[in-house]
């Protein structure tokens, strides 16, 4: 009798060790530089024991029932994540903790754009039963106007229940069937991420997956998603980026990407030795060098996506007293600020401090030049900040506003998700939500006139035309003094010898 109970709850806990969880979408290398189009939607899962080659994935075109795709046609990884050996030899902190991430990808070849844009997907067991789903992903596309979600600064501890508010409005937003290409997450989960043996970034996972299966999250690191060995190593197990290996060193962790939304395209960087004064490696100028390539390809591409947004988890302008990174983070990130500049970034959007605030377009400590009429912003020469921290957490102060800072436009304590709308190629609206009410309580638009399109090589050709007309003028006047110099000379000569006659 005991020996049977046995059984069964070895195998209970043989499925449950193989049941996914933390199920997330994330956008593949399709939407950056390298264009592949093997790898347009990334269905991401974990589960507990390894489990290797059981789950089938399953998409269906909403439209049909017909499944379109299965696993086997796709690409399929799965990877252990051993934290316990990455703290085995650590002098300080040992635990325990393993988890195997199954990654899953979607290729254009699988789909049909030109009949659907949105897809149902269910993960099964080999013999066919719906262990998770059905789920659903659209496909960001061009024609189309884009919608963002901005939000940062999250755990779900439940301790307090702060962050409750904001993932019921998220849950409601998938229950409602709302359309968005992507949340941009502006860092600091679960506090920590590594946290009680990682138990703390586990539940996070379970958690978020409420939205992270329907709208692909694309994720920013933060101070707290490190881990005590500042490697952040759960975090990019589990989230997906998309870093390239150019910039791949020992010490410097390829925190940036990129990626094109329809009409935007959206720079992620992580600054986060610059911003701790600690870059004895001097990693922070690969940065600068790689968002500098990286902006240049984006503004020689302008014509087809003009907007560009950069995204990060650390402000440059805040007013958090006593805060080093609040007073300095203009000298600590004045390269990335020359960039801005250089190449007219749109929006700058960041976390950190746990509130939102919407700041002037600001430059080197002082307020840059821009036009605004109503709510309508024009004719910056920098980008628009906004923090978007107050996604909710036990960690820190609550409900809290700073002091006043000359570039604040407006601040709210209260937990919030922004909202970007790329209208079309001259108008971005931008909306900020409080979550527990669902009130507009913030909202701007960016105009880009047909002038601050106009790329380099446009300005260069203009200085060249200008500078022909000026030679042509100068040309012109100097012909035409000739001409009455010449005129004057005969007249002289004609008066010359009039004298001469009358003499
Ligand atoms: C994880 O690492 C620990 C320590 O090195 C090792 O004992 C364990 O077998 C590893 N787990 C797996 C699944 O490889
Ligand atoms: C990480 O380090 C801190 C102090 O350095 C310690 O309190 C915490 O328990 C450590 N975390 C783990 C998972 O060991
Ligand atoms: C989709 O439409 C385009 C142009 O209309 C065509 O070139 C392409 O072959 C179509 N693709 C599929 C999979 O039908
Ligand atoms: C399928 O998705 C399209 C958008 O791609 C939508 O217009 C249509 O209503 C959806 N159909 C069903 C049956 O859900
Ligand atoms: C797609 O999934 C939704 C739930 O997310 C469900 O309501 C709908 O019926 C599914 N459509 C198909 C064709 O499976
Ligand atoms: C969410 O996290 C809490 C604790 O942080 C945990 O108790 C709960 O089980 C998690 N939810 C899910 C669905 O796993
Ligand atoms: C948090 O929410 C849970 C479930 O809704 C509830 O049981 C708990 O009492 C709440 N805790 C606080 C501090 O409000
Ligand atoms: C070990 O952990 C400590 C913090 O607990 C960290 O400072 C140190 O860099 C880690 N060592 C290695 C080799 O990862
Ligand atoms: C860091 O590297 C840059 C570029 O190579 C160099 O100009 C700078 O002097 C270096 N800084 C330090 C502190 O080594
Ligand atoms: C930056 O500007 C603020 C307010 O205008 C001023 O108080 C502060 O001293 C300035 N910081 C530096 C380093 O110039
Ligand atoms: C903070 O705001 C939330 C709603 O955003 C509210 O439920 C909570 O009571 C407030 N807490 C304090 C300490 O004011
Ligand atoms: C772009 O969108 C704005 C706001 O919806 C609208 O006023 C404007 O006419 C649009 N421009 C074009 C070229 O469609």
């Amino acid at each position: 009798m005991v020996f049977i109970i046995m059984i069964l709850l070895l195998g209970l806990s043989q499925s449950q060790g193989c049941q996914p969880y933390g199920i997330r979408l994330f956008l593949g290398h399709y939407f950056s530089y390298l264009r592949n189009t093997q790898d347009v939607i990334r269905i991401v899962f974990n589960t507990q024991t390894e489990c290797k080659e059981q789950f089938i994935l399953e998409v269906f075109d909403n439209s049909s029932v017909e499944k379109l795709m299965i696993s086997k046609l796709s690409y399929y990884e799965t990877q252990l994540l051993n934290m316990t050996q990455i703290y085995e030899n650590n002098d300080t902190t040992h635990f325990t903790y393993e988890t195997f991430i199954h990654t899953f990808k979607i290729s254009l070849g699988h789909i049909n754009l030109n009949s659907s844009t949105s897809y149902n997907y269910t993960i099964t067991s080999e013999k066919n039963s719906i262990l998770s789903g059905p789920y659903k992903f659209d496909i960001p596309m061009t024609e189309n106007e884009q919608k963002i979600l901005v939000f940062g600064d999250m755990d779900s501890n439940w301790i307090q229940n702060y962050s409750k508010d904001t993932f019921d409005w998220l849950e409601n937003e998938v229950k409602d069937d709302k359309r968005y290409d992507a949340i941009l997450f502006t860092g600091d989960m679960a506090y920590d991420l590594e946290s009680k043996n990682c138990e703390q970034g586990d539940y996070w996972l379970r958690n978020i997956s409420v939205f992270t299966k329907r709208y692909p999250f694309m994720a920013a690191p933060g101070n707290h998603d490190w881990g005590n060995n500042t490697y952040f190593d759960f975090f990019r197990a589990n989230f997906g980026s998309l870093f390239l290996k150019d910039y791949n060193t020992d010490h410097y962790l390829n925190d940036f990407f990129s990626f094109d939304l329809g009409m935007v395209h959206i720079i992620q960087f992580n600054p986060i030795k610059a911003v701790y004064q600690n870059d004895i490696y001097n990693i922070t100028h690969l940065i600068v060098e790689q968002m500098r390539n990286d902006l240049i390809l984006a503004n020689q591409n302008r014509e087809r996506v003009p907007w560009i947004i950069v995204y990060t988890h650390y402000p440059i302008y805040c007013t958090v007293p006593q805060n080093d990174q609040c007073k300095n983070n203009f000298k600590y990130l004045s390269a990335f600020e020359d960039l801005f500049v250089e190449f007219k970034v749109d929006l700058y959007l960041s976390g950190h401090v746990h509130t939102y605030q919407r700041n002037k377009p600001y430059y080197k400590n002082a307020t840059s030049k821009y036009t605004q009429k109503d709510n309508v912003i024009s004719q910056y020469s920098y980008p628009v900040q906004i923090i978007e921290g107050a996604g909710g957490t036990d960690y820190g102060t609550q409900n809290q506003t700073y002091p006043n800072g000359p570039f604040m436009e407006i601040q709210n304590p209260d937990h919030g998700i922004g909202i970007i709308t790329i209208k079309n190629s001259t108008h971005l609206y931008f909306q900020h939500i409080t979550v527990s009410n669902n009130k507009i309580i913030d909202s701007i638009w960016l105009e880009r006139s047909s002038q601050e399109i106009t790329s380099n090589r446009d300005i260069f050709e203009i200085v060249m035309w200008v500078l022909f007309a000026i030679l042509m003028v100068i040309t012109g006047v100097s012909i035409y003094f000739k001409k009455n110099q010449s005129k004057k000379q005969k007249k002289k000569l004609l008066d010359d010898s009039l004298i001469m006659t009358v003499d």
